[in-house]
């Protein structure tokens, strides 16, 4: 099986002419085969993920979990610097090759082995020139190693870049990157839970996170008022929203049971619609993005602006 132009638009919630306005030729750039896994061998697959929600060692998110990520961008650092700056020792080392994958509430073999961050390339080329277009500077928060703020500083060579974590290796990574390359980006060190009254955004931002909000549970609380008293252009959250899972489906209610064991974003697109009733923001657009690795869907997005 292959995905085409439709499938991509059909999965990010959008039409064919929107998706190729954005992304061009992209979608061809790369194989997008891949099997669907049935029978025995989903049964196999389905044991798995079930052994998995039930281990009693699942890394739950929170703030014991910060070591674990300032480790993980120290070694996406170090591999970086040896390889005299290749950005692609950037990318996350979840992204995983020839591993299973989550589409449309089945599960995939992927045919390539770059199929999943492929994939993702497409997603965030679409995203980022559809709704970051307009704003002067960007402001990814979780931005972790930073590769998706290279690949903005590409996109939009013109607008100023900023990347914050509570993680001190992706702000040593920034500083080379900057350095390096030239682009516009800054790192700052930024913490969900507590952040600094002080740091205040640009006129005319745009706000990003992608897959960092996961990491909050429900505390989520101290961000949104503070990007509410920002007053951004706009704010694009890629994130796993588990409001949009069914629990009457199995693949979705397996990515709930997994979503909640890890502790994973709780309420914020509930919590986003009860500030629109309250008039203190405008939804956008929110959209169940059916793409996964094997345990969750986690690129749905809401887009959303403070009024
Ligand atoms: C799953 S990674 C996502 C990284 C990157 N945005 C991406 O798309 O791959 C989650 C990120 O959120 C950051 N993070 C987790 N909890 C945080 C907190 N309380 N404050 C700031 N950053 C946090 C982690 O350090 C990590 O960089």
């Amino acid at each position: 099986m292959k995905l085409t132009t439709e499938s991509f638009a059909n999965l990010f919630g959008t039409n064919i002419d929107d998706l190729s306005r954005h992304c061009g030729d992209l979608i061809h750039s790369a194989e997008f085969t891949y099997n669907k896994i049935l029978g025995e061998e989903r049964d196999r697959i389905m044991l798995q993920v079930l052994e998995k929600i039930f281990a009693p060692k699942l890394a739950r998110a929170g703030e014991e979990r910060r070591p674990d990520w300032e480790q993980g961008w120290k070694e996406n650092l170090d591999e970086y610097l040896a390889s005299g700056y290749n950005l692609e020792k950037l990318i996350p080392k979840y992204f995983k090759q020839y591993v299973p994958a989550r589409l449309n509430l089945e599960y995939i073999m992927p045919l390539s082995p770059n199929f999943v961050f492929a994939y993702t390339h497409v997603y965030r080329t679409w995203i980022f020139k559809k709704y970051l277009s307009e704003v002067d500077h960007i402001y990814e928060f979780g931005c972790g190693p930073a590769y998706h703020l290279a690949y903005l500083a590409q996109l939009f060579p013109d607008k100023e870049l900023f990347g914050l974590d509570w993680a001190t290796s992706s702000q040593e990574i920034i500083k080379h990157l900057a350095k390096q390359s030239g682009w516009r980006i800054k790192g700052g060190q930024f913490d969900f839970f507590k952040p600094d009254p002080a740091f205040c955004l640009n006129k005319n931002s745009g706000v990003l996170t992608f897959g960092a909000l996961e990491q909050i549970g429900d505390n989520h609380g101290p961000f949104l008022e503070h990007i509410l008293k920002n007053r951004p252009s706009i704010c694009v959250n890629v994130e796993c929203l588990h409001e949009l899972y069914s629990p009457d489906n199995l693949l979705s209610y397996l990515a709930l049971q997994y979503h909640q064991k890890r502790n994973y974003l709780s309420g914020y697109l509930t919590k986003l619609q009860g500030l629109e009733k309250d008039k203190r923001i405008k939804i956008i657009r929110y959209h169940y993005h059916k793409f996964g690795n094997l345990y969750d869907d986690a690129l749905s997005y809401v887009i959303w602006k403070p009024l």
